[in-house]
C-alpha cells in the first residue's frame, strides 16, 4: 500500500483486522523484514509496517530526525484514522519508536522495544558512524553487508537468512542509508524519560546480539516500571528474523 505523507510517499504492509500494531524495522533493512510477524499476528490484529522514508519503497529519502520521524508516524497513522497502536521496534525501529513516545504517549498503547537501546551514541559510537558514512559516500551501500553482516546475524547463520538480509540492504539507496546513520548518530539520550513510560513495555534482547548488547537492553528494561523483559535464544541482533518462533511467542503473549 501507499500514502502520499508531507515528506513524501510511504509504502506499507496493511494486515489483518483488530487493535493496531506499528512495526518499525531496522537499519538498514526495509519492512519485509516482518514478514514472519505479519503472517503470525494479522489473524488477531491489524499489521501496519511502514518502510522508513527512502527505505524499501518509501520515496524520496531525504534528510530526517528521530523526532520528525515520530511526527511523520504520527501523520501517517491521522491518515489511517488509527487512535492508537502497539509500537514495535527493532534497533533503529526502537529508537524511532522511543521518539514517537516521547512526543505521542497517548497513541502508544503498548511498547516493544528489541534489540534496542535508549542512551544516544558515545563518541567512539558517533565516530564509527561518520566513517560508515564517508564508506557509503566513496563505495555505496555494497560496502554495508560485509561490514555488518557479521554484527547484524550470530555466527554462522542461515543461508536463507543471510540471503534475505543482503536483498533488503542491496535495495537500500546511498542517500537512505546515509541520512539514517545521521540520524542514529544524533539521535537525543532517552534514558532519563524512561521512567515516565507507563504503557505496558517490553524489551527484547537477543542472547547473542553484539551490536545492543543485553546490558544495554536490561537498563532499559530496568528503568521501566513493570517491564517484560525477554531474551531471544539462538539469535544475534535482528532476533525477529533469526528465532522467529521465540520472537513472535513472546510478542503474542505480550499484546
Ligand atoms: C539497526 O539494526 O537498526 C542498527 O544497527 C542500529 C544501530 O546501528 O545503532
Amino acid at each position: 500500500m501507499k500514502l502520499d505523507l508531507k515528506p513524501g510517499t510511504v509504502s506499507y504492509i496493511d494486515a489483518g483486522k483488530g487493535p493496531v500494531v506499528l512495526l518499525i524495522h531496522a537499519f538498514p533493512l526495509n519492512n519485509t523484514m516482518w514478514t514472519s510477524q505479519v503472517a503470525a499476528l494479522s489473524n488477531r490484529f491489524r499489521v501496519l509496517a511502514p518502510d522508513i522514508r527512502g527505505f524499501g519503497e518509501s520515496q524520496p529519502a531525504s534528510p530526517w530526525t528521530m523526532e520528525e520521524m515520530a511526527d511523520s508516524l504520527n501523520e501517517f497513522l491521522d491518515e489511517l484514522h488509527v487512535k492508537d497502536s502497539a509500537v514495535v521496534g527493532v534497533s533503529m525501529g526502537g529508537y524511532i519508536a522511543l521518539a514517537f513516545w516521547s512526543t505521542y504517549p497517548k497513541r502508544v498503547r503498548q511498547l516493544v522495544l528489541s534489540n534496542s537501546r535508549a542512551r544516544a551514541d558515545n563518541d567512539a559510537e558517533k565516530n564509527a558512524r561518520n566513517s560508515m558514512i564517508a564508506a557509503i559516500e566513496q563505495s555505496g551501500v555494497a560496502i554495508l553487508p560485509e561490514r555488518m553482516l557479521p554484527r547484524l546475524l550470530q555466527p554462522n547463520p542461515p543461508a536463507g537468512i543471510v540471503r534475505d538480509v543482503r536483498n533488503m540492504i542491496g535495495r537500500t539507496s546511498p542517500a537512505a542509508a546515509i541520512y539514517a546513520v545521521m540520524a542514529m548518530r544524533d539521535r537525543m539520550d532517552f534514558s532519563s524519560m524512561l521512567h515516565r513510560i507507563v504503557c505496558p513495555t517490553m524489551v527484547i534482547t537477543g542472547e547473542n546480539d553484539v551490536i545492543i548488547r543485553m546490558e544495554d537492553s536490561r537498563a532499559v528494561a530496568d528503568a521501566i516500571s513493570g517491564a517484560r523483559f525477554v531474551t531471544i535464544p539462538n539469535s544475534g541482533h535482528l532476533s525477529n528474523l533469526e528465532n522467529p518462533e521465540a520472537f513472535n511467542a513472546a510478542l503474542l503473549s505480550f499484546l
